[in-house]
């Protein structure tokens, strides 16, 4: 079944972010958002992962999945190496192993947080979503302050988990979004609405 938000409301006081905002997705595949600052992205992601409540309006789709979020900001653990910022969400350690090779991150596995460059916590960040792994990945700017080079590593990690789960990016980034996207949507707002 696909994942569909319908007729949803949102407002903060007398901000309305949503107002009978609608959307259709698929299971699986990139689908890139991308608007103005401040149009409601995160917000809408975050009534999708069921971590914000809409005023009024439904989710369906999402209630057996598994949803793994890299958030807009980082959220390591600050008191937590790498390693136990990860083996928090998974304790196979192999799966840790693999990941932090695909972003470059093995020769700092036992560096805290506070150790580590913003882009090398932003790969942390991203890092503990994939070793968490899920049906939907919600990735709000995954590669901000991340060079080219660290990106062009990083995309195919990113195709492969849009195999078998939907990927949804917030991305600003033209390359980005023609590199990755399988759908691009368009947004302005606030209220939130599609280009
Ligand atoms: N908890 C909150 N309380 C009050 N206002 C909020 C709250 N969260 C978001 N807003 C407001 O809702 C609007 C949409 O915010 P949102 O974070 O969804 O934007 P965005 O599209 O993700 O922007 P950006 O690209 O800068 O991350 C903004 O005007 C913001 O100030
Ligand atoms: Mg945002």
């Amino acid at each position: 079944m696909s994942i569909s938000i319908k007729d949803v409301n949102k407002s903060y006081n007398d901000l309305i972010v949503l107002k009978d905002f609608s959307l259709e997705l698929p299971e699986q595949g990139i689908v890139a958002l991308s608007g103005p600052s401040g149009c409601g992205k995160t917000t809408l992601l975050r009534i999708l992962a069921g971590l914000e409540k809409a005023d009024s309006g439904s989710v369906h789709g999402v209630d057996n999945k598994r949803i793994s979020m890299v958030f807009q900001e980082d959220r390591l653990l600050p008191w937590m190496n790498l390693m136990g910022n990860l083996f928090a969400v998974q304790p196979e350690a192999s799966v840790i192993r693999y990941y932090l090779e695909c972003l470059s991150l093995t020769e700092y596995a036992w560096s805290y947080p506070h150790e580590l460059s913003g882009g090398m916590q932003r790969r942390a960040a991203l890092a503990r979503s994939l070793v968490y792994g899920g049906d939907i990945f919600i990735l709000d700017e995954p590669f901000k302050g991340l060079d080219q080079k660290l990106r062009l590593d990083i995309y195919p990690h990113i195709r492969d988990l849009a195999v078998n789960s939907l990927v949804l990016l917030v991305s600003h980034d033209k390359e980005e979004l023609t590199a990755l996207a399988d759908i691009i949507i368009k947004l302005d707002g606030p209220p939130l609405s599609i280009v």
